[in-house]
């Protein structure tokens, strides 16, 4: 897969360095809350067993599918629940793990579904941040690392499916795209 990246914008270290210091300032904010972490799939799995490892602390972990793109590089700018919850999170403290937060538009429907099941708090904690792309006013509230404004993909981030398992975070080159 190598082949097909024109450059690479974050290596695995530092990823892994983003993710301890998410992982601490987590471990902090959640201590005594034991919140339910909700991985959102499938771009966010990688980086959610990475995060939970690195929190200290008493939780449960939850997993959804919703869709905002097709398989394209642009937002349909709708997002579907493919998968709902099997937790209760009436009163709990839930922690949404995201990928990347691009127009914004998943996070913010995610925090509206939250707060009409009653959870206690809703956070949103994303690996990628690119604010450039915001479409509506949502954000998150932890960021990993800030993106600049192109189509990314690796540790979970797909270009049509492909791409997830790198372990790094790149750029494709452009022939890829035009096939
Ligand atoms: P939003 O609703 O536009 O914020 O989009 C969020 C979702 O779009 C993410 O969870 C990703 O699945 C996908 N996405 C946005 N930007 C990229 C990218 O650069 N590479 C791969 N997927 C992306
Ligand atoms: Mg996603």
């Amino acid at each position: 897969m190598d082949k097909d990246i024109e450059k690479i914008l974050f290596t695995n270290e530092d990823i892994k360095t983003a993710v301890q210091k998410l992982g601490k300032k987590l471990t902090e904010d959640y201590h005594d809350k034991n919140p339910v972490v909700v991985g959102i799939l499938r771009g966010a799995a990688p980086f959610m067993i990475d995060l939970i490892q690195a929190m200290d602390c008493y939780m449960e972990i939850d997993f959804m599918a919703v869709s905002s793109y097709g398989d394209d590089t642009k937002s349909s700018g709708s997002v579907k629940i493919i998968k709902d919850l099997d937790t209760d999170v009436a009163d709990r403290h839930v922690l949404i793990v995201e990928d990347i937060i691009d127009s914004g538009r998943t996070a913010q429907a995610l925090r509206e579904l939250f707060a009409a099941k009653n959870a206690a708090s809703v956070k949103i904690c994303s690996l990628l941040d690119k604010p450039a792309r915001r479409e509506v006013d949502a954000k998150a509230d932890y960021v990993g690392i800030d993106t600049p404004n192109e189509f990314v993909v690796g540790y979970g981030l797909d270009f049509r499916q492909q791409y997830r398992n790198l372990p790094y975070i790149g750029v494709l080159k452009p022939e890829v795209y035009q096939d």
